[in-house]
């Protein structure tokens, strides 16, 4: 892990936007466990870049202001909107109050692969940063070590995985996360700075490695004309050109540090959760204005945020996971989610309605689950057993039968992907 200058007591209060995401939640925990005073600003926590409800609130009195947010979808249309109107507001939110220091996310190359939609969006937000009258830091990235996963799936063809030779250089989130952290505390750089990982190899080679090391049977083929997302990559599109701040992690360390942390699970979830370590303390400031959530409750907002989506059950005995998301290729618009749910012993999910526009296949990985959709029968699903639910299905029951054993459900949605929230509890 790269080590991180801890927040000094004459401490600035500062404001991460997108603090529940994959790289925010674990850039509020470094800067929680530091001292600081943090606040993580999120839709989840009430506060909206695109709509600005509750941006003032969230940002008055903020010194620094990290901007780790995502657009929800990767459309062009959509993300360029996104990070356009959530740019405006967040920059005029700030510079009502006077904010010392804008921080953004920003990619390695972003304006090296123009046929890429969301690089263009990204680019329009970082021309927004440096025409702003604030001080700011881009910090470009280079792709994270959890996204080969999506990357993977965004180029698969049947059983092959076809992508380009051009060179990749992931960094762990871990990693970003303390960059972040350590850039945010120091002085603004009025441009543009640029972090990646340890070790640089085509990109065909790092997933064929990365698909290998999870036990994914897909082959990777080389192919100089696959495109990535839609954008075609020169042999250095996607790595620094020059200085760089470098990251610890290499690709099998990463693997194996999570295989640590959680050697129960399977490796495709495992790989994607090395931010829960981060979350033992349960007092962590994960929202401005709310009562810390329990562990579990965060656990499982957190995964759904991840997914862009805003529920999570507030049971205190079911967790919930995201386990995949991606937008599905040849169905434009359409999403795939794919959620592990775990029962404590005894747990019941309280009655819901899922999303209008989601069609869900529920498979039971362990234990038996009690299960009542729309107006079908009651019944006892055991490990094994799957059913499916209707767009818009309001599911009445659903809870682990035993009183002293856990059971596991694996919940795939596919559904429109701007359709939010998952599930809403019917009161
Ligand atoms: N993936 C890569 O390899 C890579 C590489 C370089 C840079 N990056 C950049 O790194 C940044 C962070 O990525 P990530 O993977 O950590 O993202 P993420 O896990 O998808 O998290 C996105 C965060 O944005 C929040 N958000 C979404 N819409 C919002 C809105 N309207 N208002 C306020 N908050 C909103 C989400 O929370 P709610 O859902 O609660 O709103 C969530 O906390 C992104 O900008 C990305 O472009 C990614």
């Amino acid at each position: 892990m790269i080590s991180v200058q801890r927040p000094t007591n004459e401490s600035k209060r500062i404001v991460v936007i997108g603090g529940t995401g994959l790289i925010g939640s674990k850039t509020v925990a470094i800067l929680h466990q530091g001292g600081a005073e943090v606040v993580a600003a999120s839709r989840k926590c009430g506060v909206n870049t695109f709509t600005g409800e509750g941006l003032k609130e969230a940002i008055a009195g903020g010194h620094v202001v990290i901007d780790l947010s995502h657009a929800p979808s990767l459309d062009a249309k959509a993300a360029l909107e996104f990070f356009d109107v959530s740019g405006k507001n967040l920059l005029a939110a700030e510079a009502a109050v006077g904010v010392q220091h804008h921080v953004a996310l920003s990619i390695v190359g972003v304006d090296r692969v123009p046929e890429q939609a969301y690089y263009r969006a990204k680019v329009a937000q970082e021309k927004l940063i440096e025409a702003s009258s604030i001080p700011y830091t881009i910090i470009r990235s280079t792709q994270f070590l959890e996204f080969l996963g999506g990357i993977a799936y965004a180029s698969t063809d049947g059983s092959v995985v076809r992508l380009p030779p051009g060179l990749l250089q992931p960094i762990a989130a871990d990693d970003v996360a303390a960059l972040v952290t350590e850039v945010a505390l120091a002085h603004p750089r009025n441009g543009i700075i640029e972090i990646a990982g340890p070790e640089r190899a085509p990109l065909n080679e790092i997933v064929a490695r990365y698909l290998k090391a999870v036990g994914d049977p897909r082959k990777v083929v080389k192919d100089p004309e696959a495109r990535y997302f839609g954008g075609r990559l020169e042999e250095e599109s996607l790595v620094p050109l020059g200085e760089a701040r470098l990251g610890h992690l290499t690709l099998e360390e990463w693997l194996r540090h999570s295989r640590k942390e959680a050697p129960e699970q399977p490796v495709a979830a495992r790989v994607d959760q090395g931010w829960k370590e981060d979350m033992k303390n349960e007092d962590q400031p994960l929202c401005r204005g709310r009562k810390p959530m329990k562990i579990r409750t965060i656990i499982a907002a957190i995964a759904f945020s991840m997914a862009g989506t805003v529920f999570a059950h507030e049971s205190e005995s079911e967790t919930v996971m995201k386990n995949f998301e991606a937008a599905i290729p040849n169905i434009p618009g359409k999403s795939l989610i794919a959620l592990e749910v775990d029962y404590a012993p005894g747990a019941v999910s309280p009655s819901h309605i899922h999303a209008k526009s989601a069609f869900i296949y529920a498979y039971v990985i362990s234990g038996a689950i009690e299960s009542k959709v729309d107006d079908g029968e009651t019944r006892i699903y055991r490990a094994g057993e799957s059913w499916s639910e209707a767009p818009g299905a309001t599911h009445s029951i659903s809870r682990n039968t035993s009183k002293t054993e856990p059971a596991k459900l694996l919940a795939i949605f596919v559904l429109d992907t701007n359709d939010n929230p998952l599930t809403t509890p019917i009161k």
